[in-house]
Order: structure tokens, then sequence, then C-alpha cells
């Protein structure tokens, strides 16, 4: 996977910066281009010319500055740089992100978007997976707020490797070392094999809640943020699929990268999502629908008569049992549980009921308005209980699955089931890494040229502002046959 694929080694200043030599050298003998940024700091552990030799590329390590860098990238990866900034070509050329070490300081920075130098500015600009690999002090890594900034990164779909245990440079010892170099090529890999394993897949995912009208004021709906079909979405998107999401109202924001089809009432959604499960693959439905709704709303508002109310209410329809009765052959059904007792044998039941393949079962302590969720995924013959964790992750434990249901590539990335019924079926690595043999690489791609010089690029900017000419972009020119186009 990483054969051609352009790898930015994001390296900031921790004494585990030497370590990142080692790296540069592990990702370039399994292929990858290599591409090394550095943070001021890190500059003051290793010289970026040890990275130049070490990578083969010219090292970011500024901002600013008279650069005239030649990198040497894949024709691919040359391709999808349009030519206007520095940090944000190599953001755009980059396949993955990979930050090691990642100082606690960096991630403080990551957090909170800012960006005050090349490394910082090209991880917000990417579009690429990035993949983080702590190394700290013990106590720093401990730290309420370290461990904070690890919670917002892992939900905003950063991934993790490490940090390990072991003796500190500060003399402790405990977790925060640099992971194992080995550990981080491997997860660099995975994390590229996860960005590219729903490419093409058609995903549906119904969010949110459905808020049902008594009255022009008020109406009946529950406590569903919407943040669980988002993380699904995100994660979805992120792994290259087309993704439409049909939302009730929400808490929160919906992704971008998305079809987003709003809708109010479950009649709506029902709708809605019926017309759109025609063409999808996958139909994960999370959204928390009223299962009944006024039997007639009041066109002016209730006013306050007498000491009691008393409301009809009509059954909404079941929309998921309606999708897994009209499903296309092929297409994987996905629906939520929620209970409150008997979860699991209620799961069951509404697997059966509604022809799903999947049930995710949760609770509302756990699921309803949270960030985190506890999940146990019910399917005919298996439950796996997944450990609490974030609502991005257990997105992608889901999604994983659901790969493994489709025979196509199944990327784990360490969750592990926490506890198994005796007809749990753990999600093996093995048999994960049986399914991902099946992955064809992309052939081979050229090397080119990527020539470019920083500052004669700002003037020709500043004079194309001056005189309202099209800006002119990045000079690549191709190192097998010597022609130079403007891009
Ligand atoms: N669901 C649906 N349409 C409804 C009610 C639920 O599509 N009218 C879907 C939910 O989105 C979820 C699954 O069915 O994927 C189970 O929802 P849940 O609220 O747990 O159960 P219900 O089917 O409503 O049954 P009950 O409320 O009796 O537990």
């Amino acid at each position: 996977m990483l054969r051609d694929r352009v790898v930015v080694v994001g390296v900031s200043g921790g004494i585990a910066a030497y370590k990142a030599c080692e790296l540069v050298r592990r990702l370039r003998d399994r292929g990858a281009t290599v591409v090394v940024v550095m943070s001021r700091a890190a500059c003051e552990f290793v010289t970026p010319l040890t990275f130049q030799a070490l990578s083969g590329n010219p090292v970011v390590s500024h901002l600013w500055g008279d650069q005239a860098p030649r990198f040497q990238l894949p024709r691919a990866a040359a391709a999808r740089v349009r030519g206007h900034v520095e940090h944000v070509d190599i953001a755009e050329a980059a396949d993955a992100v990979v930050l090691a070490p990642t100082t606690a300081d960096l991630m403080a920075r990551l957090v909170h978007g800012e960006a005050p130098d090349a490394l910082t500015a090209l991880v917000l600009a990417t579009p690429a997976p990035v993949l983080v690999a702590p190394a700290m002090d013990l106590q720093m890594w401990r730290n309420p707020a370290t461990q904070a900034n690890v919670r917002t990164l892992a939900a905003r779909g950063f991934r993790f490797v490490g940090p390990d245990s072991g003796p500190l440079a500060s003399g402790l010892a405990g977790p925060g070392r640099l992971a194992d170099l080995g550990a981080i090529v491997d997860a660099t890999d995975e994390m590229l094999r996860v960005r590219t394993s729903m490419t093409g897949v058609r995903v549906l995912i119904g969010a949110g809640r459905t808020e049902e009208p008594l009255d022009p004021v008020r109406v009946l709906t529950n406590r569903s943020s919407g943040r669980m079909g988002f993380a699904l979405a995100e994660a979805a998107r992120d792994r290259g699929a087309e993704v439409t999401v049909v939302a009730g109202p929400t808490s929160v924001e919906p992704p971008h990268g998305v079809t987003i089809v709003p809708v109010t009432t479950a009649l709506q959604m029902q709708r809605a999502m019926t017309e759109a499960a025609a063409r999808a693959d996958v139909v994960i439905m999370a959204a928390a629908v009223a299962d009944y709704r006024p039997a007639k709303a009041s066109s002016a508002k209730l006013k306050r008569e007498g000491a009691e109310l008393t409301l009809t209410f009509t059954p909404n329809p079941d929309i998921l049992a309606g999708l897994g009765a009209a499903r296309r052959a092929g297409q994987q059904i996905v629906g939520f549980a929620l209970e409150t007792h008997d979860g699991v044998a209620n799961a069951r039941r509404k697997l059966t009921a509604k022809n799903a393949d999947l049930i995710v079962l949760n609770s509302p302590e756990h699921g309803i308005g949270t960030e985190t969720n506890l999940v146990t995924l019910v399917e005919a013959g298996s439950t796996v209980e997944l450990p609490e964790a974030g609502k991005r992750e257990v997105a992608e434990r889901i999604l994983d699955r659901v790969l493994e249901r489709r025979g196509t590539v199944a990327p784990e990335l360490a969750l592990a089931p926490r506890r198994a019924s005796a007809t749990s079926k753990r999600v093996s690595p093995r048999v994960v890494g049986t399914k991902r043999r099946a992955v064809t690489t992309k052939p081979a791609a050229r090397v080119v040229a990527w020539n470019f010089s920083m500052s004669s690029r700002h003037l020709l900017h500043s004079f194309c502002m001056i005189s309202s000419m099209p800006k002119p972009s990045l000079a690549i020119s191709s190192a097998d046959s010597g022609e130079t186009e403007l891009a």
C-alpha cells in the first residue's frame, strides 16, 4: 500500500526526533516517497540536512523563506498539486501524513487549529489521513489536557499509534515512548488501506431525530444529537464512499463532503430514505425515529384548558423494516436498537423483524446525547461487545464489520472487542489480514520532478493581482522527457 504513495513525515521537537530518521528510511524501503516537514523545535534536535539526505527530498521547515525546492513526487501526486503555496502544495500531494514524534504541544495546536509554522499549517491544509505517534514524558501524556486533546483529535478522525511504555528520556518510566517504528510503518500502511476501503460504495445513513408537530409551537421528539449518524457519515466519507445522509433535526453540525437531505418528521424521513435506498449499497439507520405522531396536529397553538390534556397518537411507519422488506440483492442493511433492558434479546428480535444484517445495540445512558458510545454488534449467530469509545471510533468498527460482511477489505484499527458471548465471533486480525491480500494496488506511477520557486511565484502572484491577470500555477517538469509545462 505504501509503494508510490507520498508520505509526509511531520517531525516535532522532542528527543524522539532522532528516531524519525530511521522511520524515513523504513518508509522508503517499503516504496513510499517521503517528504519531511519539521517544526522549528525539531530542528534543535536533528538538522534538516539529515532528513534531506535520508528522504531524497527537500525538507520543509519554514512557512516563509527563499526556497526553490525540487520535490521528487510520483506523477499521480504531482497531478494533485495546484502550485500556489508550498505547505498547501505538500498537503495536497500527501497520501498520508505521519506525525512522529508528536509532542504534547503539537497536539494542543492541532486541536485548536493553530498554524504558526509549516508543520501545523500543512496538517490544517491536508485532505490526507493523519497518523499521530505521540512521544513525551509520562506525566505530560497522562495530563488531562493531553488526554482530552487525544480524544478530540480521535473524534476528528486522526489515527493514533502508541505511545509505548518503557524508560523515558526524563529518567522516569511509563507510557510516553514513541511507538515501535515497525508499528508506525504498519499503521501508516493500514491507514492508507482504510482510506480506499469503501471507494465507489454508496452509503445511505439515517441520522438525527424526528420531530412530530403537536401544534405550530410544540413537537414530540427525543434527545438524539445526531452524532452517531454523522460519525458514520464522516468515517464512510473518509474511506472513499459516496455518502448520503437523510438527517432529521440534530444538535451538531452536519459533516462536509456528503450529501445531506434534511427532513423533520418520520414520514418525510421515510420518503427520503426509501427513495435514496434504491441506489444504496449500504443502508445504516442510525436515526431516532418517533414511533408515534399526534393523530392531528393542531393548526392553532394549544391553549391551557382544564387540569389534564389528552392527546391521541397514531403510529409512524417503521422505516427500517420497510427498507429491509424492499432490500436489493447484495444491499447491506444496518439498524440500531436502543434498549433499557433485555438488550441482546430485543436487538435480535429487531434483526429478524426488520430483515437487517446487523443491529448496533446501545442504551440511552451510553448512546443518546453523548460523545462516546458503548455498543454491541448483534448479528445472526454472533454478538460482539465493543469497548466504550468515541463515536467516530465506534463508527469505524461498524464499517469494518460491514466491509467484512461484504467480503471486501476489512481494515482493523485496534479496538479489540471487550467481551464476547458464547456465540461471539472475534474480529480477528488474522482473518482480516487474509482479506486484505485481495486488495489490488495501483500500477506503478512514473516519477516526475516538481520544481518551483517560492519567491518568484510570490512575485508573480503580486504582479497578477495588480494587473488582474489569471494566476500562473506550479511548474511541473517531467524528469524523463525534460518537458516543462505550466499546469
Ligand atoms: N426505526 C425506524 N422507524 C421507526 C422506529 C425505528 O426505522 N419508526 C429504526 C431505528 O432507526 C433503528 C431501529 O429501527 O435503526 C430500532 O429502533 P428502536 O427505537 O430501538 O426500536 P423500535 O423499532 O422503535 O422499537 P421499540 O421502540 O419498541 O423498542
